[in-house]
């Protein structure tokens, strides 16, 4: 055994190298990316059917302010307008959209005042546009994950997060990109290519919901479908400056999520909505959450904001894998603690998680326990049946070359998927670890505490400097491998024009409180802020 001195000065001098690593590799890409590319934004949209809430927009078409087709239509000539620059948009739906959208104008036109009111309760999204990332089933469509091997096969049946968001009225209108196997971090595969950053076209969008963050982020959507099961929703509503919720789990379905997840992963995995205004998160997570659970989520209950208890932790230290948090974040989850201890009339209590330095071992334990899933490099070859599988070594040798069919990102965690680090000794050590991590944030939380923690490091990097940086989603994958929910909220813009961000945690079936949160965080920092110049 090594004296208690030694162990602490060795890592410091590892922590110092670490932080001189990942300074030196933003220097290379920044000195790159200022040089020789030029920062693309999306303009605001001009057009006001483009800048109110889903909520809103209900209401409107309700009382015949607005139709249902002018709000389509609206949407649909945005799509165009942003698509070709940040490529988020992968299947456009428009026809069908269309002829929805004239058969809810022809309800309003037919009905009296009561008759439609009574419809908006029986569907309260009616007339209203979604889109959802390319990982969620839909009948009769082709829908990827990504993968090559799926891109002319179509789907025999509808996610139920989708059919719960049809039968509340909601029309769907695009698919939207994701990584391949919907496992990195940025929304780049070899059927698509690549979505760009709508704050920074330089800038990856997150992932792997990054499609549907860039087109929400662009204001080409207003409401949203992703799913996460180690950050997929919160890293590209971060980066893309809008709200993204994490639920509690079992509260909404999986079904038709490809991949479907067993085992542990199916308390990892969550399908949740992403929106460019807190008002709809309520509206969305009852609709997706069916009767039955809106009882257990308290939905229908105030929530006493002066009574809740705030906790805040400054991200992961100690951990030489993990890039240190930016000065930029750190000061934005202080500004968030602040106004709320202002707002609220408290004081908010600094945490340390020691146990949280682990995460990155717990999530890949986590991704491996009790599941029966296929192996990482069947599922790059085809998920259902997965006949054959992708052998990632000679892909590499592919990839070299120029002419996989995979993306770096998914051969390297094929490879990585293959090998297994732990002996059963330390495999229990860590899971034991994991579940007392999550002991804690239970007690600590109850049912009436809150936990600000940062969204990421830092923000959006420049396309391919992930690669360089590869466990970052440790902060946002902490929560998935604990199972908690979590909102990440928008907290406007740094001085370079891209989004500042803090995720709100509580314990399970406390979702309320996390949303009466980012919606006086929304009223704090204005919310969704639209791209523009410096
Ligand atoms: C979105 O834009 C990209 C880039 O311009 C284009 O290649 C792609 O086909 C567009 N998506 C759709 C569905 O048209």
């Amino acid at each position: 055994m090594l004296p208690y001195w030694v162990k602490k000065s060795f890592l410091n001098i590892l922590l110092r190298i670490s932080a001189f690593y990942f300074c030196s590799v933003h220097f290379i890409f920044w000195i790159y990316n200022a040089f020789f590319k030029q920062r693309q934004y999306v303009t605001p949209p001009n057009d006001r059917l483009l800048m109110i809430s889903a909520t809103q927009a209900v209401k409107m078409i309700a009382s015949r302010e607005i139709s249902s087709t002018e709000l389509i239509e609206a949407y649909i000539h945005r799509i165009e307008q942003v698509n070709e620059t940040i490529n988020a948009v992968v299947l456009k739906l428009f026809d069908s959209a269309r002829e929805k959208a004239k058969k809810v104008d022809e309800f309003i036109q037919k009905n009296d005042d009561a008759e439609i009111s009574q419809k908006i309760k029986q569907q309260p999204l009616f007339g209203v546009p979604f889109t959802i990332k390319d990982a969620l089933e839909v009948e009769g469509e082709i829908i990827t994950c990504g993968i090559f091997s799926r891109k002319d096969q179509k789907c025999e049946r509808s996610a139920e997060a989708v059919i719960r968001m049809q039968n509340a009225g909601g029309i769907l209108l695009a698919v939207t990109n994701v990584p391949e196997v919907c496992m990195w971090v940025e929304a780049v595969n070899t059927v698509y290519g690549r979505s760009k950053n709508p704050y920074d076209t330089r800038r990856m969008t997150g992932g792997s919901s990054g499609g549907e963050g860039a087109l929400l982020g662009a204001a080409g959507s207003v409401i949203g479908l992703g799913s996460d099961i180690g950050g997929s929703i919160r890293m590209p509503s971060f980066f893309n400056g809008i709200f993204g919720l994490k639920p509690t789990p079992g509260v909404i379905p999986l079904s038709g999520h490809v991949p479907e997840p067993t085992g542990y992963k199916e308390q990892m995995l969550r399908i949740g909505p992403m929106c460019r205004f807190a008002e709809d998160l309520p509206l969305l997570l009852r609709i997706l959450s069916g009767e039955e659970n809106v009882a257990k989520l308290n939905l229908d209950e105030p929530v006493a904001r002066k009574k809740l208890r705030i906790f805040y932790l400054e991200g992961i230290s100690e951990n030489p894998v993990l890039e240190p948090l930016s000065d930029d974040m750190r000061y934005a989850l202080k500004r968030s603690v602040k106004l709320l201890e202002r707002k609220y009339d408290l004081v908010a209590q600094r945490i340390e998680l020691p146990l949280a330095k682990n995460v990155m071992e717990y999530f890949s334990l986590s991704m491996k326990q009790d599941t029966t899933d296929p192996e990482f490099n069947k599922m790059m070859l085809c998920l259902k049946g997965t006949k054959g599988e992708v052998n990632c070594y000679s892909e590499m040798v592919k990839f070299i070359c120029g002419n996989s069919k995979h993306t770096l990102a998914a051969i390297i965690t094929g490879i990585l998927d293959s090998h297994d680090p732990f002996s059963e000794q330390q495999k229990k050590e860590l899971l034991y670890k994991r579940d007392r991590l999550k002991r804690q944030i239970t007690e600590l939380l109850g049912n009436d505490g809150v936990l600000l923690f940062p969204s990421w490091p830092t923000t959006a990097k420049f396309h391919n400097e992930p690669i360089c940086a590869p466990f970052n989603f440790c902060y946002t994958a902490l929560w998935n491998v604990l199972a908690v929910p979590v909102v990440q909220c928008p907290l406007g813009l740094d001085k370079h024009g891209v989004p500042l961000g803090v995720q709100v945690i509580g314990n399970p079936l406390t979702d309320r409180n996390l949303i009466a949160v980012a919606q006086d965080l929304e009223e704090g920092f204005n919310g969704w802020a639209p791209a523009g110049p410096l």
